[in-house]
This record gives structure tokens, sequence and C-alpha cells, in this order.
């Protein structure tokens, strides 16, 4: 049988103390127990030699798992939405990118099914040279046509688009000016191409102004934004980009990989939202989040994805996307064009669980994004409350130093449109229950 969870033992109850003395109390307790700040899934700074030292003095995941905190590569048995089985426990996921349910729908699996059928488990080549199938074609086809944009090139993975694509345009004379908030894989691809990137406080137009004029000698500039960030939740400010974007003479490249399905019209994504489509030179979007399945994808007008096709490396010179998995996602997109109810469930279930989290105390982003970080501040109590919100049902993920910064660490649970009334109010009922428990929430 497996042994009970008992990191604390006993903190006492909660018997009149102020909620900010009981909070730091399991604070102080848990890092007796971890030394969280210095040790958590950070590499040892030691100064021991060769290259692979690190790796064998690398014992804070190991610690972690001991102490039963360790948040992450849960193995996931069964999935139904959001519904989860993990170590045989059913769970309600909040730690999930499936926005309007597809990765499991029914007519998704079958035009998947058919695929894989027809065509095998893979492509064995790039798309360059002899992975191109006529499903990603079609799939380009359906893109270009649901944004209205004139053409669109599918590849492996949002990662790889992002990477590839900003590597190959950004040349070396050229400059990206990148919220500081952008995913690892705009990172990546400004830091792999020759040109600079400079990058701007988190939606800080001002800063970003700055920055233009700086830099107004450089003929070459493109502003690079998620649309909407991954871990805040915030949305992008397009309108004001967008003008300085004009103003400067830059490009505009949006990452639509939380935008998609989620945002504007038919979920077409931030440009939709701010009426602005015409004015994104470059949308990136992935299959990986409201699309349900894996993949990326580049559109813009033909002669921009052209030169794409032909220069991005993470493009050629890697397995195109699987035939199966290209079919889901045209499946899964004609779906969620025609069938409109699933993103106003979307809308309205973010609703519903923001009210909530805001009445309980929480801070909330008032904005229709079904992203909700629950900040928590201290990583030992986030960790020690996400632990303590899995036994009660709730998967949820942390983001902690330096996804965050130190002291910022937050719970980030997201939702979908498959979340039902009584999983939303279940949630609602653990981070309460727990929340008051450890001097998180005041009392009531
Ligand atoms: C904003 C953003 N861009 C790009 C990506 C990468 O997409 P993918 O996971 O489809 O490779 C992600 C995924 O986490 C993301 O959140």
């Amino acid at each position: 049988m497996k042994k009970p969870f008992t990191l604390l033992d006993d903190f006492g109850k909660e018997d009149g103390e102020p909620p900010h003395l009981r909070r730091n109390k399991i604070v102080s307790l848990l890092k007796e127990k971890f030394d969280f700040e210095n040790s958590h899934l950070h590499s040892p700074t030691g100064k021991d030699k060769g290259i692979l030292s690190k790796c064998f003095g690398y014992f804070a995941p190991e610690q972690a798992k001991e102490l039963g905190i360790y948040p992450y590569f849960k193995e996931i048995q069964e999935i139904d939405g959001c519904h989860v089985v993990i170590d045989g426990k059913e769970a309600i996921s909040v730690s999930t990118n499936n926005y309007l349910g597809l990765a499991q729908e029914p007519r998704v699996i079958a035009a998947a099914r058919d695929a894989l059928e027809k065509f095998g488990i893979g492509c064995t080549g790039s798309r360059f040279l002899n992975g191109t199938f006529n499903l990603h074609k079609i799939l380009e086809r359906e893109l270009s046509s649901f944004l209205d944009r004139e053409d669109a090139i599918v590849m492996s993975t949002g990662f790889q688009a992002n990477q590839g694509t900003i590597s190959c345009l950004l040349g070396r004379r050229d400059i990206a000016f990148s919220d500081r908030e952008n995913h690892a894989s705009i990172y990546e691809g400004c830091s792999v191409a020759q040109g600079k990137t400079v990058r701007y406080h988190h939606n800080d137009m001002d800063h970003l102004e700055y920055y233009l004029k700086k830099h107004s000698d450089v003929e070459g500039k493109i502003i690079i934004t998620d649309s909407v960030f991954s871990m805040s939740g915030d949305i992008a400010n397009l309108p004001a980009i967008v003008k300085l974007a004009k103003d400067h003479g830059a490009s505009v490249m949006v990452d639509e990989a939380h935008g998609l399905g989620v945002l504007g019209e038919h979920g077409k994504g931030v440009g939709s939202y701010y009426s602005l489509e015409d004015e994104i030179d470059v949308y990136m979007g992935t299959f990986s989040k409201s699309l349900g399945s894996i993949g990326g994808f580049i559109s813009a007008k033909s002669e921009i994805v052209e030169f794409i096709r032909h220069k991005a490396s993470a493009f050629i010179f890697t397995a195109a996307l699987p035939p199966a998995s290209v079919a889901g996602v045209i499946a899964g997109l004609e779906i969620m064009i025609n069938e409109p109810e699933r993103i106003n469930q979307l809308r309205e279930n973010t609703a519903y669980i923001k009210r909530g989290f805001f009445d309980m105390g929480f801070q909330v982003n008032n904005n229709s994004i079904p992203i909700v970080p629950i900040q928590i501040g201290e990583e030992a109590l986030t960790l020690y409350l996400n632990r303590l919100l899995f036994d009660d049902g709730i998967f949820a993920g942390v983001a902690v130093s330096p996804v965050v910064p130190p002291l910022n660490a937050m719970i980030r649970t997201s939702y979908t449109s498959v979340h039902n009334q009584n999983d939303l109010d279940k949630v609602l009922g653990s981070f309460k229950r727990l929340g008051l428990k450890l001097g998180i929430l005041p009392k009531e």
C-alpha cells in the first residue's frame, strides 16, 4: 500500500492565528525539509570539473520526489477531455491546453485513424524532400483560407515554427524587438539568428518605443510578441504594437499559440480580436493547444512563406508532421469553425472560474483568456499546495523560478470548453479549503 503523504505531519489547527503567521510558519517548516530557493531543480553551481559532473551532482529532483512535492512528468494513464487518471487516481485536469476539447473528439480521432490506415505512422522524411503528403497541402490551404492570408506552411511543432522562422528572417543587419515574456521558442529563434535582439519589458509599450527609437538607424526591424502570454494569460497590446511598428517601419510577428481557438471571431486570434488582422505580417500558430494535436504553422504573404519554406532549417532538416496528426488537425479546424458553441462555452467557463477565484480573494486577469495563474509567492508553499491539490483530485501545473521570477511562484491553471460546472466548482472548492488551511487566503 502507498504511504500517505506526510511532509508536514502537523502544523496545528486553524485556531485564530492570523493567516500570514500561519503561512510563514508553514513556509519555515517546509524550508527546514528542503532548500527550495537554492536546490529546487536548479543546476548545482559547484566547482566540479568535467562537462558531465553537473549531472552527477544534480540531486534536487530526486530530493523533491522523496519529499512527495515533485510536480513534473506525472504519468497520465487515462484521459478524457479534462478528466485524467494519474497514479491510479482520478483527477480534474486544470493543466491542459486542450481548450476546445478536440484532443479526444471522436470525429477528430476517426479522421486521424483513417489517415493512419491510409498512409502509415510517419512520413519518414523532411517536408522538403520526401515528406510532403497531400494532407499537408490541404491543411495549408485550409489555414490560409480560415485566416484569409495568402499562404501557410505546416511544420512539425510550434517550437520549430518559431525557431525556424525567426532564425531565417532575422538577418545579420536586422533587429528583433521581443517581449520579455515571449515563449522560449522565440528566445531560441532569436539566439540562433544572425541578427540582434532586444527584449522590452513585458507589454511595456514605452520601453518598446524607447528601443525602436534607439535603433532607428536599423532598416530591418521586426516586433515579435506572443498574442496571449502562456504564463500570465495577458493579451498583447496589439493596437499599440501596430502603431509603433508603423511609426518606426517595423514588421510584426505574432505567436498565436494560445490565441488560436480562444480569441477573436471563430478563434482566429488576437488580430481578429482587435480587428487588426491585416497588420500582422507573420502569423505563427500551433496545433498543440486548441486544435488538440501537435505541430505548428506560419501564415503570411506568399513570398514570405516561400522564403521560409526554403530557408528555415528547423523545417527543412526534420521529419514532417505525421499523417494522422495532420488529418486530425484538419478535422479539428473544421469543427472549430463550424461549432462556435465550443468557444462560447470556453468563454463562459473562463468567466465563471475567474469570478470564483476573484470572489475568494485571488487576483485574476480580467480578460477572456482561459489561463488563470494563481499567484502564491514562495516556491515551497506553491509546490506543497500543488501536491495537496493533487491529493484532492486536482491536477494543476506549477511555475517556479527561473520560469517566473523568484518569489513569484504560481499554480498555473487553465480551462477548457469540456470542464463542466461540477469540475469548476470542485476546483474552486479545493483552492478555497487549501488556501484557508495554508494561510494563503484571508479568513472569511
Ligand atoms: C506561446 C507559445 N509559443 C510556442 C509554443 C510551442 O508550441 P508547441 O508546443 O506546439 O511546439 C508554445 C507551447 O508551449 C507556447 O505556449
